[in-house]
Protein backbone atom coordinates (compact mmCIF):
# COMPACT_ATOMS: atom_id res chain seq x y z
CA UNK A 1 0.00 0.00 0.00
CA UNK A 2 1.17 3.71 -0.72
CA UNK A 3 -0.13 6.57 0.42
CA UNK A 4 -2.00 9.04 -1.92
CA UNK A 5 0.15 11.91 -3.70
CA UNK A 6 -0.26 15.45 -2.00
CA UNK A 7 -2.78 17.58 -2.59
CA UNK A 8 -0.69 19.52 -4.24
CA UNK A 9 0.57 17.38 -6.80
CA UNK A 10 -3.03 16.42 -7.02
CA UNK A 11 -3.72 19.83 -7.99
CA UNK A 12 -1.32 19.88 -10.56
CA UNK A 13 -1.73 16.95 -12.29
CA UNK A 14 -5.59 16.99 -12.43
CA UNK A 15 -7.79 19.59 -10.71
CA UNK A 16 -5.78 23.19 -11.54
CA UNK A 17 -4.36 21.81 -14.93
CA UNK A 18 -5.54 23.46 -17.85
CA UNK A 19 -5.12 22.94 -22.10
CA UNK A 20 -3.15 25.70 -22.39
CA UNK A 21 -3.32 27.91 -25.79
CA UNK A 22 -1.05 30.74 -24.93
CA UNK A 23 2.70 30.75 -23.98
CA UNK A 24 4.96 31.83 -21.64
CA UNK A 25 8.77 32.37 -23.33
CA UNK A 26 10.39 30.00 -21.20
CA UNK A 27 12.24 27.21 -23.41
CA UNK A 28 11.61 23.71 -23.44
CA UNK A 29 15.41 22.35 -23.46
CA UNK A 30 16.27 18.77 -24.62
CA UNK A 31 16.93 17.77 -21.39
CA UNK A 32 13.54 18.60 -20.23
CA UNK A 33 12.20 16.26 -23.12
CA UNK A 34 13.80 13.71 -22.06
CA UNK A 35 12.79 13.92 -19.04
CA UNK A 36 9.19 14.02 -19.72
CA UNK A 37 9.98 10.49 -21.71
CA UNK A 38 12.24 8.89 -18.88
CA UNK A 39 9.07 9.53 -16.96
CA UNK A 40 5.78 7.89 -19.89
CA UNK A 41 8.03 4.70 -21.00
CA UNK A 42 6.40 3.46 -17.36
CA UNK A 43 3.54 3.97 -18.76
CA UNK A 44 1.64 0.52 -19.06
CA UNK A 45 0.95 -0.86 -22.63
CA UNK A 46 -0.54 -4.04 -24.23
CA UNK A 47 2.53 -7.20 -24.18
CA UNK A 48 4.62 -3.95 -23.26
CA UNK A 49 4.72 -2.95 -26.73
CA UNK A 50 5.37 0.88 -26.73
CA UNK A 51 3.97 1.83 -30.48
CA UNK A 52 4.40 5.51 -29.49
CA UNK A 53 6.89 7.03 -31.55
CA UNK A 54 7.57 10.73 -30.41
CA UNK A 55 8.93 13.89 -32.78
CA UNK A 56 9.43 17.03 -31.09
CA UNK A 57 9.22 19.73 -33.43
CA UNK A 58 11.15 22.99 -31.78
CA UNK A 59 13.11 24.70 -35.01
CA UNK A 60 11.32 27.53 -36.44
CA UNK A 61 11.60 25.74 -39.72
CA UNK A 62 10.36 22.44 -38.42
CA UNK A 63 7.64 24.74 -37.28
CA UNK A 64 6.74 26.21 -40.55
CA UNK A 65 6.97 22.47 -41.92
CA UNK A 66 3.83 21.84 -39.33
CA UNK A 67 1.92 24.90 -40.21
CA UNK A 68 0.42 24.07 -43.39
CA UNK A 69 -0.99 20.92 -41.79
CA UNK A 70 -2.71 22.19 -39.05
CA UNK A 71 -6.05 23.77 -39.34
CA UNK A 72 -7.51 27.49 -37.60
CA UNK A 73 -6.01 28.84 -34.74
CA UNK A 74 -3.99 25.58 -34.02
CA UNK A 75 -1.47 27.53 -36.30
CA UNK A 76 -0.78 30.24 -34.04
CA UNK A 77 -0.48 27.81 -31.09
CA UNK A 78 2.56 26.26 -33.05
CA UNK A 79 4.21 28.88 -33.79
CA UNK A 80 4.23 30.51 -30.65
CA UNK A 81 4.65 27.05 -28.38
CA UNK A 82 8.15 26.28 -27.58
CA UNK A 83 7.48 22.59 -28.77
CA UNK A 84 5.11 20.68 -30.55
CA UNK A 85 5.31 17.21 -30.07
CA UNK A 86 3.69 14.80 -33.52
CA UNK A 87 2.83 11.82 -31.05
CA UNK A 88 3.02 8.78 -33.26
CA UNK A 89 3.06 5.27 -33.61
CA UNK A 90 5.57 2.87 -35.25
CA UNK A 91 3.18 0.59 -38.00
CA UNK A 92 6.18 -2.05 -37.27
CA UNK A 93 6.49 -2.12 -33.56
CA UNK A 94 6.45 -5.69 -33.05
CA UNK A 95 9.75 -5.30 -34.59
CA UNK A 96 10.54 -4.95 -30.93
CA UNK A 97 8.30 -7.48 -29.31
CA UNK A 98 10.79 -10.12 -27.99
CA UNK A 99 12.82 -7.32 -26.33
CA UNK A 100 10.24 -5.81 -24.32
CA UNK A 101 8.09 -8.82 -23.43
CA UNK A 102 11.00 -12.13 -23.35
CA UNK A 103 7.95 -14.09 -21.44
CA UNK A 104 6.21 -14.89 -24.20
CA UNK A 105 6.92 -13.65 -28.13
CA UNK A 106 4.16 -11.98 -29.84
CA UNK A 107 6.06 -10.54 -33.11
CA UNK A 108 4.13 -13.14 -34.98
CA UNK A 109 0.78 -12.26 -33.73
CA UNK A 110 0.97 -8.79 -35.14
CA UNK A 111 2.78 -9.64 -37.88
CA UNK A 112 -0.09 -11.80 -38.89
CA UNK A 113 -2.63 -9.89 -38.10
CA UNK A 114 -2.83 -6.56 -39.51
CA UNK A 115 -6.36 -5.66 -37.43
CA UNK A 116 -4.86 -6.64 -34.41
CA UNK A 117 -1.37 -4.69 -34.93
CA UNK A 118 -3.31 -1.11 -36.16
CA UNK A 119 -5.66 -1.37 -33.16
CA UNK A 120 -2.73 -2.05 -30.61
CA UNK A 121 -0.56 0.59 -32.27
CA UNK A 122 -3.78 3.53 -32.28
CA UNK A 123 -4.86 2.16 -29.02
CA UNK A 124 -1.72 2.28 -27.02
CA UNK A 125 -0.21 4.95 -28.82
CA UNK A 126 -3.07 7.44 -27.78
CA UNK A 127 -2.51 5.94 -24.07
CA UNK A 128 1.42 7.05 -24.45
CA UNK A 129 0.40 10.04 -25.51
CA UNK A 130 -1.58 11.17 -22.63
CA UNK A 131 1.33 9.32 -19.90
CA UNK A 132 3.68 11.72 -21.86
CA UNK A 133 1.23 15.20 -20.65
CA UNK A 134 1.02 13.77 -17.47
CA UNK A 135 4.31 13.17 -16.83
CA UNK A 136 5.10 17.07 -18.31
CA UNK A 137 2.28 18.33 -15.89
CA UNK A 138 4.51 16.33 -13.22
CA UNK A 139 8.08 18.45 -14.27
CA UNK A 140 6.07 21.61 -14.41
CA UNK A 141 5.20 21.86 -18.21
CA UNK A 142 1.76 22.59 -19.61
CA UNK A 143 0.52 20.63 -22.74
CA UNK A 144 -2.46 21.40 -25.36
CA UNK A 145 -3.02 18.29 -27.13
CA UNK A 146 -4.84 18.87 -30.80
CA UNK A 147 -6.49 16.55 -33.22
CA UNK A 148 -7.32 19.49 -35.21
CA UNK A 149 -4.85 18.86 -38.42
CA UNK A 150 -4.10 16.80 -41.58
CA UNK A 151 -3.21 13.37 -40.49
CA UNK A 152 -1.86 12.23 -43.83
CA UNK A 153 -0.10 15.83 -44.84
CA UNK A 154 1.59 15.28 -41.46
CA UNK A 155 2.77 12.03 -42.56
CA UNK A 156 3.60 13.07 -45.67
CA UNK A 157 5.68 15.93 -44.63
CA UNK A 158 7.51 14.36 -41.32
CA UNK A 159 7.24 10.67 -41.68
CA UNK A 160 7.37 9.64 -45.26
CA UNK A 161 9.86 6.52 -46.19
CA UNK A 162 9.03 5.36 -42.50
CA UNK A 163 6.61 3.18 -40.37
CA UNK A 164 5.71 6.20 -38.32
CA UNK A 165 1.96 7.45 -39.04
CA UNK A 166 0.89 10.61 -36.68
CA UNK A 167 -1.84 10.01 -33.53
CA UNK A 168 -2.39 13.23 -32.41
CA UNK A 169 -0.47 16.95 -31.60
CA UNK A 170 0.36 18.04 -28.44
CA UNK A 171 2.15 21.94 -27.78
CA UNK A 172 4.50 21.69 -24.64
CA UNK A 173 5.87 24.64 -22.58
CA UNK A 174 4.64 26.91 -20.11
CA UNK A 175 1.87 28.52 -20.42
CA UNK A 176 0.35 31.93 -19.78
CA UNK A 177 -1.94 31.60 -17.24
CA UNK A 178 -3.10 35.32 -17.49
CA UNK A 179 -4.60 34.63 -21.16
CA UNK A 180 -6.62 31.13 -20.36
CA UNK A 181 -10.39 31.63 -20.47
CA UNK A 182 -13.06 29.95 -18.27
CA UNK A 183 -12.81 26.59 -17.58
CA UNK A 184 -15.73 23.97 -19.27
CA UNK A 185 -17.69 21.84 -16.81
CA UNK A 186 -17.45 18.69 -16.51
CA UNK A 187 -19.70 15.27 -16.70
CA UNK A 188 -20.44 13.96 -13.31
CA UNK A 189 -19.73 10.54 -11.88
CA UNK A 190 -23.50 9.78 -12.60
CA UNK A 191 -23.23 10.94 -15.80
CA UNK A 192 -20.32 9.06 -16.88
CA UNK A 193 -20.28 6.23 -14.83
CA UNK A 194 -21.88 2.95 -13.51
CA UNK A 195 -20.76 0.49 -10.83
CA UNK A 196 -22.47 -2.85 -11.53
C1 LIG B 1 -7.71 14.63 -28.48
C2 LIG B 1 -7.82 16.13 -28.23
C3 LIG B 1 -7.88 16.98 -29.30
C4 LIG B 1 -7.92 18.37 -29.10
N1 LIG B 1 -7.82 19.20 -30.19
C5 LIG B 1 -7.62 20.51 -29.99
C6 LIG B 1 -7.31 21.36 -31.09
O1 LIG B 1 -7.21 20.94 -32.24
N2 LIG B 1 -7.09 22.68 -30.81
C7 LIG B 1 -7.17 23.20 -29.54
O2 LIG B 1 -6.93 24.39 -29.37
N3 LIG B 1 -7.48 22.41 -28.49
C8 LIG B 1 -7.69 21.09 -28.67
N4 LIG B 1 -7.95 20.26 -27.60
C9 LIG B 1 -8.04 20.84 -26.25
C10 LIG B 1 -9.44 20.70 -25.63
O3 LIG B 1 -10.34 21.60 -26.19
C11 LIG B 1 -9.31 20.89 -24.09
O4 LIG B 1 -8.44 19.90 -23.60
C12 LIG B 1 -10.65 20.80 -23.37
O5 LIG B 1 -11.52 21.81 -23.77
C13 LIG B 1 -10.47 20.88 -21.85
O6 LIG B 1 -9.84 22.09 -21.49
P1 LIG B 1 -9.09 22.24 -20.07
O7 LIG B 1 -8.04 21.16 -20.06
O8 LIG B 1 -8.48 23.61 -20.08
O9 LIG B 1 -10.08 22.03 -19.00
C14 LIG B 1 -7.96 18.89 -27.78
C15 LIG B 1 -7.94 17.99 -26.70
C16 LIG B 1 -7.86 16.63 -26.91
C17 LIG B 1 -7.78 15.70 -25.72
Amino acid sequence: MRPPISPDSVKQLFTEARSHHHWSDQPVTPDTLRAIYELMKWGPTSVNSMPARLLFVQSAAEKEKLVPCVMGSNVEQIRTAPVTAIVAFDERFFAHSKKLFPAYDATELFANDARLSEATAFRNSSMQGAYMMFAARALGLDVCPMSGFDNALVDQSFFQGTTWKSNFLCTLGYGDESKLYPRGPRLSFDESCRIV
